[in-house]
């Protein structure tokens, strides 16, 4: 077990910003975590636990141990003539973990194609895309308890999960660490979700009439890759932001106003997108210092010029907050962490 001190976390996070963790730890295996955190820095600093680093905005340097979870392996289990259980350690990279599972022709995975991150984050946010979300497929995952030292399962029911929100973001927020995932995947009778009109759209485009699950989360790429930055290339977090939920009444109300104001109806509430929110606020493509508003997509804050610091990128979503809230009267939710 090696603790590094002083490290830039730098290369850890999908924004790119140059922050420091005072201890920083890399671990492999479940043995090497729990020997981590017996270590006298575990003991008596703050713990940060870092995945792909693809949901979170560093916004000081970290007085405290950084662990990077590199837990590595995937298993299988057929478990009936149409499905198979499929586990993933938390460290395997989510898109690649995805296009294994499509090269086994294994399906429910396809919609979730290209979403930054790792597979033991996937369950904190409930990540979604494209008309799929991980509740959609999801087993069971296994944690180690924080308190007792000791490995449980959630099972489906008991993560809770809901819009980008899970129970490891609620009461259980700092008690679990989520070290493997398995997902119910189908092995034959896929079924196909294009219901996202930018999918059928998509697949128009590629003139494919009977999509298989490859040719879905082709479609799933080509959209990603047309509006989202790749965070290799541009520093950002995906969508900064949740899209808000608003009551009917408050929705219709808006609509006197704006009458183009897009809506999804959900229960008794609208989903509105914040996309278009922002874009009508006027920040779509705007830059101040370091940090702008994604030009094609304007819910995706990023870091331009590669020198932002996360103070300077926090800043910038508060402007937003204020400037929507202002014009609209919704007050936009961040999505990604801000430690
Ligand atoms: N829109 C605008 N202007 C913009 C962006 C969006 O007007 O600059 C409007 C358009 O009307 C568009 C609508 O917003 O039709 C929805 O946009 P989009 O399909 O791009 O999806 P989104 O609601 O902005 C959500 C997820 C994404 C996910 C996509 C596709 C959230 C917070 N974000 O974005 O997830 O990929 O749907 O399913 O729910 C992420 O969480 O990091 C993420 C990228």
């Amino acid at each position: 077990m090696l603790i590094q001190e002083n490290l830039s976390l730098k290369p850890y996070n999908t924004f790119g910003v140059d922050i420091s963790a005072r201890y920083f730890a890399e671990v492999h295996s479940v043995e090497e975590l729990i020997e981590t955190l017996q270590s006298s820095n575990a003991q008596t600093l703050p713990l940060l636990f870092l995945g792909g680093g693809s949901n979170i905005l560093l916004t000081k340097d970290f007085d405290g141990l950084a662990i990077r979870l590199s837990l590595k392996g995937i298993k299988e289990e057929i478990i009936n003539e149409n499905e198979v259980l499929v586990t993933a350690k938390a460290g395997e990279n989510w898109h690649q973990f995805v296009m294994y599972c499509l090269e086994k022709n294994y399906g429910g995975l396809e919609n979730l194609s290209l979403i930054p991150g790792n597979v033991g984050t996937s369950p904190m946010q409930n990540i979604g895309a494209y008309g799929t979300e991980i509740k959609d497929v999801f087993e069971s995952c296994k944690v180690l308890n924080l308190d007792t030292s000791e490995i449980e399962t959630f099972y489906l029911e008991q993560c809770r999960f809901g819009y980008r929100d899970s129970i490891f973001k609620q009461e259980g927020k700092g008690k679990y660490v989520i070290l493997e995932v398995t997902f119910r995947l189908t092995t034959t009778n896929h079924k196909i979700d294009v219901e996202y009109g930018a999918i059928e759209a998509e697949l128009e485009n590629l003139e494919i009439v009977n999509p298989t699950i490859q040719d879905v989360s082709k479609a799933v790429i080509n959209i990603r890759q047309s509006k989202l930055p790749d965070p290799k290339v541009i520093g950002n977090a995906g969508s900064f932001f949740k899209n808000p939920t608003i009551p009917i009444a408050q929705f219709e109300a808006l609509k006197q106003q704006f009458e183009n104001i897009p809506g999804y109806p959900n229960g008794d509430f609208v989903k509105v997108p914040a996309g278009w929110l922002i874009e009508q606020a006027g920040w779509k493509g705007k830059q101040i210092g370091n940090v702008a508003s994604n030009q094609l997509q304007a819910l995706v804050i990023i870091n331009a010029t590669g020198n932002a610091t996360g103070k300077e990128i926090f800043d910038f979503s508060t402007m937003i907050i204020d400037s929507v809230k202002e014009k609209y009267g919704i007050e936009l939710e961040r999505e990604v962490n801000i430690i």
